[in-house]
């Protein structure tokens, strides 16, 4: 008999498969889709720090002086409107409709007193906050030391106003990944979701427009995760999950092997449908059975740099290694 069952960040998870943030979570009826189709749990569509400042902004304070209405305009394009009190509702409603852990999730980017609403997150039931933090540098003189003060700032701000498990989800281009899982976990997080994907941008040569072509992610994509969960299995003082470019049960398991506690998938939902996570379960509980594995504690970080009979395999020499036959 095998048990697909994990524990991530103190909630149990009935198996390790996470739908992750996007318009599949964006309310309770398509939280309710994904448990029906057997997810562990859910990651609700983020919250835009920009959607809980603007509604501040309407309700009573016009004392945030970062807020600017172009933003108000910008979320609405993008469908984004919906009210802070809105996705308290969903987080409400969603725990209604479901037995699985259901995760809220914040998108922001500056360290401000919108980070308060952590607090009505945590009211209504959410499980968990997921911080997904899209800072992105662009200022030619700005002291790299300074931008991760500025996330870690965030991270702790948020930590500092909830009791739930806050997971952060942090982007892959650190220039050092170690130091910057560390200093997160030390600032409050309760877990790393490794790694964000930024939207893809891309240009229509023809219409000279620019375009976002790849709105989903290749499993190809998956290898950069999949080596900085196995660098940074049990050395950071808390779970890490599987994130980018995991399209089916080989890539769950390969991430469950290098050490992730859970995966949270997303691009190969709209490609295939909610009925790929139970294909997903399948694929693990099938191989666990050929290899006799009972329990997903049984092979869960068996192959992590830390386990390794060649740790160095994850480091220089892997990239020797891989030019041999090529160069
Ligand atoms: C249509 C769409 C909407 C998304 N919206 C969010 C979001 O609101 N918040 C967030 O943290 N990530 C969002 N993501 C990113 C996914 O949660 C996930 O991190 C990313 O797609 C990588 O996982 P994947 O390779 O399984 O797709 C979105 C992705 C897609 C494709």
């Amino acid at each position: 008999m095998v048990n697909l069952a994990t524990k991530y960040m103190g909630l149990t998870l009935k198996n390790p498969v996470i739908v992750s943030s996007s318009s599949l979570t964006h309310s309770a009826e398509g939280v309710k889709r994904c448990a029906d189709a057997g997810a562990g749990a859910v990651v609700l569509k983020s919250l835009f720090e920009e959607q809980i400042r603007a509604d501040v902004k309407e309700l009573s304070d016009k004392s945030i002086p970062s807020f600017h209405t172009e933003e108000l305009d910008y979320l609405r394009q993008m469908g984004m409107n919906i009210s802070a009190d809105d996705y308290l509702k969903i987080i409400e409603e969603s725990k209604e409709a479901v037995d699985i852990p259901v995760i809220a999730s914040l998108n922001c980017v500056t360290s401000d007193r919108w980070m308060e609403f952590a607090k009505y997150i945590e009211a209504v039931g959410a499980d968990a906050i997921e911080l997904n933090i899209a800072v992105m540098p662009k200022q030619f003189d700005e002291d790299p030391e300074k931008i991760e003060k500025h996330i870690i700032n965030i991270i702790s701000g948020v930590k500092k106003n909830v009791n739930i498990p806050l997971a952060v989800k942090l982007g892959p281009y650190f220039t050092s990944m170690p130091r910057m899982a560390k200093s997160a976990r030390k600032a409050g997080a309760s877990a790393l979701v490794l790694f964000n994907r930024f939207y893809q941008t891309d240009i229509d040569i023809n219409t000279l427009a620019h375009t976002s072509k790849n709105k989903f992610s290749s499993p190809l994509e998956m290898s950069h995760s999949l080596r900085w969960i196995s660098l940074l299995y049990q050395q950071i003082g808390c779970p890490l999950v599987g994130n980018t470019g995991i399209h089916d049960g080989e890539g769950a398991i390969k991430m469950l092997l290098v050490g992730a506690r859970a995966v949270e998938i997303c691009s190969t939902l709209f490609i295939h449908g909610l009925g790929q996570i139970q294909v997903i379960l399948d694929e693990i509980e099938r191989w666990m059975k050929e290899k006799y594995y009972g329990s997903i504690d049984d092979f869960n970080g068996i192959m992590s740099q830390k386990n390794s009979k060649n740790p160095e395999y994850f480091e220089r020499q892997q990239y020797i290694r891989a030019l041999v036959g090529i160069d």
